[in-house]
Parts: C-alpha cells; sequence; structure tokens
C-alpha cells in the first residue's frame, strides 16, 4: 500500500474576493502535492475557508446580509474561493469551511479538552487587538503602537476572557524549533526565537465576549472561540478529529505539512504546536513559510486597491502559464516582486521560446523527415550524445532533492537547464543538413530526433505538477503513452517506444506581444479599479454648526438665464448674463463646461448666492456664485446646477 502524505494550504479568509498572492500559496501547495502524487504517495490535500470572527461580521453588517450569508456567497458563488481553485485547477481532496457543522462540534470538543486538562483558564483580557489581523498583541510586541503585522492601528480591549496557557509550553516550543526541521525555512526560526520566544511567551487569549460570530463556548454561552483556535484546528477536524464525519485521524495520515505565508508563521510555529502538545497529539512534520508576492515593493491588499486578479491573469494568458510563472519566478521561502512584464516576460522566455519551441521543431522535423514515425534504424554518436542523456537522465534526481526541500523554483531551473540543453543540441546536430542526404544520414537523423523526444518527455513529466492540462497535450504531441509518462519513467532514458509516432499539434505556448498585452491587461485593470469604486459617494456631512443669523446673511435668489458663453482660453469657465429681477444684468462665471454646453442652459432658472464680494476671473467679473449639487460616482466627480421651477420669478429670495 502507498505510503500517506498529508498536506495543507491556510483556509483563507472569505471576507473579499482572493488575489494573487492567495493563488501563489495555493498553487504552490498543488504542484506539492501533485509531486507526491506523482511519487506514488496517497496524497490528501486540503483548503478551505476560515469564516468565523469580528471582521466578517462586521462586513456582513455594512452589505446588509447575516454573516453566514456573507461567507457562503464568497466561498460558493460565482468568482467566489472554490470558482477559483477550480479554474486554477487546483487538487485539493477536501474543502473544510469552519462553520460546517462538524468541525463547530469538533472546536467545542477541543476547548473543553483544553479546558478540562488545566491549560485553558478565565482571566481578564487587557491589551491590544488588530481587528483586520483579528490578532492580539501585548504592548511590547507593537511596533511604533501598531499591528506588527499589518502595521495598523490597534485598539485597546478589555474584557473577561479565557486564556491559554502557551508560556508553560514554552521550552518545548524552543526546543521543537531550534533543534529540529519542524519550521523551514531557517530564518524564519530566527524570526520567531527574536520576535516571541527570546522576549518571553504569554498566555493567549482564547475566548471573545464582544462579538458573537465564531463557536460558542458550549461550558460559557457568550463567549466564542479565539478564531486561531477555531482556524488552526481545522488541520485534524478535517481528518476526523473530535468528530465522526471523517474517521482518517488515526489512518495514517496526520501528521502532515503545513503550507503558510510568513505573517501566519508565528501561529502555525507557536500556538498550534503548543495547542497539540496540550491535546497530546502528534506534531505536524512541517510548517514551511513562504514569502510575499509583493506589488511594487508593498503588500497586496484590497484596502490599498492594489490586488491583482488571478481571472483576469488566467484568461489572458492560460492557467498553466500562470501556475508557471508563479512557481518558475518566486524563490518559495522569499517575497517576490510581481509585475506584468515579469509574467509576460517568463512565459515568452521559458514557455514560448524554450519548451514550446522544442517540442514545435522536433514534432514538425519527425513529421518532414519521417512522415510522423521514426525508424528504428539509428545512429549514437557518444561525443555528441552523451552529455544531453547524461543530464536528461539525471534530472529526475536533482529535481526530487529540490522538491523535498520545498524549492519548486530550483526544482524548475533544472528541468529548463535540460530543456535549453536540448534545444543547443538541435543547432550542434543541424537535423536539416543531416537531412540533405538521407541514405547516409537517415538513421543519424533518426537517433538525434529521438534524443530531442525523450529528453522532452522526461522534462514534462516533472513539468506535470506544474501545468498538468498543457503537459497532457504535449505527451500526445510527442507520442508518449501513460507507461512512460511516470515517475519511475523519468529516471528511464531511452522510455519512448523505438518507433515513435508524433502528432504536431497547436502551439503549446504561444508568444504574447508585450506592449500590446501590457495595454490590454492595464484597461481592464483600470475598469476593474472603476467597477470596484462605490457607485455613488456624497461628502459627509458637516458636524461643526452655524448660529442662524450667521446663515441669514447669505442672500439666495433666484435668476433667469438669459445669455451664457465658454470663456475664452478657459476651457472650464462659463459666463452667464442673469436676469436676478433688480432690472440691472448680473454677471456670474462658473466652472461648469465640464458638464454643460452654454447653448442648454439659457432659458434655464437656477439659484445663486448675490452678496459675494465680487471676483475677477480670467479678467472678467464674477458677481456671485451658482449653486450645485456635487456627488462621486465610481470615483468621477459630477455636478448638477440647481434647477428650479421656471414659474418662480427672477430675483425670488430662498429662505
Ligand atoms: N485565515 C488565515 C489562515 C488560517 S490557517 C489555520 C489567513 N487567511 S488569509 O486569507 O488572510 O491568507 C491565506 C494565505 O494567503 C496566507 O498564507 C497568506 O500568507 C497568503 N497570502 C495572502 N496574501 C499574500 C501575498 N500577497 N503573497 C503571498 N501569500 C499571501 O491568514
Amino acid at each position: 500500500m502507498a505510503d500517506k502524505f498529508y498536506i495543507t494550504t491556510p483556509i483563507y479568509y472569505p471576507s473579499d474576493k482572493l488575489h494573487i498572492g492567495h493563488t501563489y500559496c495555493t498553487v504552490a501547495t498543488d504542484t506539492l502535492a501533485r509531486y507526491k502524487r506523482l511519487q506514488g504517495y496517497d496524497v490528501m490535500f486540503l483548503t478551505g475557508t476560515d469564516e468565523h470572527g469580528q471582521k466578517i461580521e462586521d462586513k456582513a453588517r455594512e452589505a446588509g446580509v447575516t454573516p453566514q450569508e456573507f461567507v457562503d456567497r464568497i466561498v460558493e458563488g460565482p468568482g467566489g474561493v472554490k470558482d477559483l481553485w477550480k479554474l486554477m485547477n487546483i487538487s485539493n481532496d477536501r474543502f473544510i469551511r469552519t462553520t460546517d457543522d462538524y468541525h463547530v462540534k469538533a472546536i467545542q470538543k477541543i476547548f473543553r479538552k483544553l479546558y478540562d486538562n488545566g491549560d485553558i483558564y478565565k482571566g481578564t483580557y487587557k491589551g491590544k487587538y488588530c481587528k483586520p489581523c483579528e490578532s492580539f498583541w501585548t504592548e511590547s510586541q507593537l511596533v511604533d503602537g501598531k499591528c506588527p503585522d499589518c502595521g495598523r492601528e490597534v485598539q485597546d480591549a478589555e474584557e473577561e476572557a479565557y486564556f491559554f496557557r502557551l508560556s508553560k509550553y514554552a521550552d518545548r516550543i524552543r526546543d521543537l524549533l531550534e533543534n529540529t526541521d519542524f519550521l523551514e525555512p531557517h530564518s524564519r526560526v530566527n524570526e520567531m526565537i527574536r520576535n516571541f520566544i527570546d522576549p518571553g511567551l504569554e498566555d493567549l487569549c482564547v475566548s471573545r465576549t464582544s462579538f458573537s460570530w465564531g463557536v460558542p463556548v458550549d461550558f460559557d454561552p457568550g463567549h466564542v472561540v479565539y478564531v486561531w483556535v477555531d482556524a488552526l484546528s481545522n488541520y485534524i477536524t478535517a481528518l476526523g478529529y473530535g468528530n465522526d464525519r471523517y474517521d482518517d485521524y488515526d489512518k495514517g495520515w496526520w501528521p502532515g505539512v503545513n503550507i503558510v505565508g510568513k505573517e501566519i508563521v508565528r501561529f502555525h510555529s507557536i500556538i498550534w504546536p503548543a495547542m497539540l502538545m496540550s491535546l497530546g497529539e502528534p506534531l505536524p512534520k512541517k510548517c514551511f513559510g513562504h514569502g510575499w508576492l509583493l506589488l511594487d515593493g508593498g503588500k497586496m491588499s484590497k484596502s490599498k486597491g492594489n490586488v491583482v486578479d488571478p481571472y483576469l491573469l488566467a484568461r489572458q494568458f492560460g492557467v498553466d502559464a500562470l501556475r508557471f510563472f508563479l512557481m518558475r519566478t518566486f524563490p518559495f521561502g522569499s517575497d517576490g516582486n510581481f509585475s506584468n512584464e515579469l509574467l509576460i516576460q517568463t512565459i515568452n522566455t521559458d514557455l514560448a521560446n524554450d519548451l514550446g519551441n522544442l517540442v514545435s521543431r522536433t514534432t514538425a522535423m519527425v513529421e518532414k523527415y519521417f512522415g510522423g514515425t521514426l525508424p528504428a534504424e539509428r545512429r549514437y554518436e557518444k561525443a555528441q550524445d552523451d552529455e544531453l542523456v547524461a543530464l536528461a537522465e539525471g534530472l529526475r534526481d536533482r529535481y526530487e532533492q529540490a522538491m523535498e526541500h520545498y524549492a519548486p523554483h530550483k526544482a524548475l531551473e533544472e528541468v529548463f537547464k535540460v530543456i535549453q540543453r536540448a534545444n543547443k543540441y538541435i543547432d550542434e546536430n543541424a537535423p536539416w543538413a543531416l537531412a540533405k542526404n538521407m541514405e547516409a544520414n537517415g538513421p543519424r537523423l533518426a537517433s538525434v530526433l529521438y534524443h530531442l523526444l525523450d529528453a522532452t518527455r522526461i522534462c514534462g513529466i516533472l513539468l506535470l505538477p506544474f501545468m498538468p492540462e498543457s503537459m497532457e497535450k504535449l505527451f500526445a504531441q510527442i507520442g508518449a503513452e501513460a507507461s512512460v509518462q511516470t515517475w519511475d519513467s523519468a529516471k528511464t532514458w531511452g522510455a519512448l517506444p523505438e518507433r515513435v509516432t508524433v502528432t504536431k499539434g497547436e502551439n503549446l505556448f504561444p508568444r504574447i506581444d508585450m506592449e500590446k498585452e501590457l495595454e490590454v491587461l492595464a484597461a481592464a485593470e483600470a475598469e476593474a479599479k472603476k467597477a470596484a469604486l462605490p457607485a455613488v459617494e456624497v461628502e459627509p456631512q458637516l458636524t461643526e454648526q452655524v448660529d442662524f443669523d450667521t446663515f441669514c446673511k447669505s442672500d439666495f435668489r433666484v435668476v433667469k438665464v438669459k445669455a451664457c458663453e465658454a470663456v475664452k482660453k478657459s476651457d472650464k469657465l462659463l459666463r452667464f448674463t442673469l436676469d436676478d429681477g433688480t432690472g440691472t444684468d448680473r454677471q456670474i462665471l462658473s466652472g461648469v463646461h465640464k458638464y454643460y454646453e452654454p447653448e442648454e442652459l439659457v432659458g434655464k432658472t437656477l439659484v445663486a448666492i448675490v452678496n459675494l464680494p465680487p471676483r475677477k476671473m480670467m479678467g472678467l467679473d464674477s458677481c456671485g456664485m451658482l449653486i450645485s449639487a456635487v456627488h462621486t460616482e465610481q470615483g468621477e466627480e459630477k455636478l448638477h446646477l440647481i434647477m428650479v421651477d421656471d414659474a418662480i420669478p427672477a430675483g425670488a429670495k430662498l429662505c
């Protein structure tokens, strides 16, 4: 029976639509899960959503729906979390939602068990709380008085609460971090020790009473379980711990590997192991803390309006190209700067030029010179062939070495060394020159093309976890049947049948016109930004009061437009000649040309304030001001002159 391998992503907050940063984390975990399956492991890959907490409760209230309706829409609805993972070809075996009934009940059992064994006690919570991160902090952990994770303001918080005896586990956690390979990359160990262990671990507040969207503590109604205790436990409840929805927990799946982003390493490498220690359960095999995808050097965030939409990129470039880019470009443990240019450049260089060309040139030549099927007769030439063969034969080991160390970018680097070497091999052996004398060189030409096909096959197998759909197409083109697409056969040179038949097909990775595509992306991004803006916004009302006498000093009158024209050399100003009821024309200049053509205003009945001191504008006197209403619509300012009933005579006073 195959060995079991359990791997997880963090479970996502469905407070907003997911962006490319979330996609990065899930694609990486999917790639690792597919790699383990390719190796022959029986893999359980879990992802899901973390649906409780004050942030969700607040957002639901703003949206005028219940928290459950709110999360249902983002998780299950069109364009939601599940849709995105389907689009990105994520091969998760299970999807947990922390609002699932079985999970909620299991959390209540876990909380009670921690309480019963004395590791949870009741006290008063005084400290700082970061609402967006749903994290408690002590004064000493704040950076410049702000949340050390997101840099935002924190609030004072004081309430009756349950506490988890995290401090009790400080020595064991230090030992785990310092003396085992539990947490990787190693730089994260130093961060944890320096920032959290060395200053001294304090007990952790694990219940709240100030909001209700959470798992209720069953023995103390009014308290809900701290969202991180709820969320972290998903890794075991999804296997059946504390519930009978699943029964895999004791069947060799646990412990597994937790892949997480760097900002939540603290929860996964300190709090989570301490909880498991208290429960008396085995610790995860590994916690790998990957870096962030940055935009212009900063973190992507919906509130900053700088998120990159994975739907858009997948539509423009294809799912596999996007998956590949994410894994190829950014060293997994470090931060990386995302840009559309880099994405297009990577696709063009690696996929269109190197891999795509190798496949299309080779299959085209097999068709052209041999009608699509290679003959059996061959001529191996040691001096020419040994290097490529050795490089391709050793590839699987080098790749495995990198993947086992959570370095998919290095694994891809190795694959592309072989692809590049194969392209060079084409030039060195010049098949087109050999083809000029088929009688003498036919066997050599067949040998050269076979080498190219088999090297491509080996690379294709190892690229399967990264680009599953495209590699299926590649195998069909180079004539590789299922039996030679396996992990074992990736180490066997010459596994393709001697008389292999190719089928030249569509171009796997068409070249992208950088300039044109950047324009398309910029337009789509601008459109999306606009659509995300609130439809209509009005300025907040002033809170400062004005006394009645002051108000009465402003003289508002009804005026009729006798004439209106654009002011020369100004693209904003219109010059109004107005009947204000005094018998003498009044001139007012108003910057409304963006909104009105002068002709359409003649004859209209408007409102003006008439006792403002005259002002000179573009050399003309403006005696008063026309009154208008302003608001913002999808980020754009809109203005409407106030027009009143034409039956009202000029000069009527507004009061
Ligand atoms: N709900 C918690 C996780 C609970 S796990 C028991 C959470 N959710 S999240 O939606 O905010 O983030 C999910 C994952 O996406 C995290 O690993 C986070 O690091 C990752 N990313 C979010 N933005 C990211 C980037 N810009 N770049 C890379 N990964 C980032 O945290």
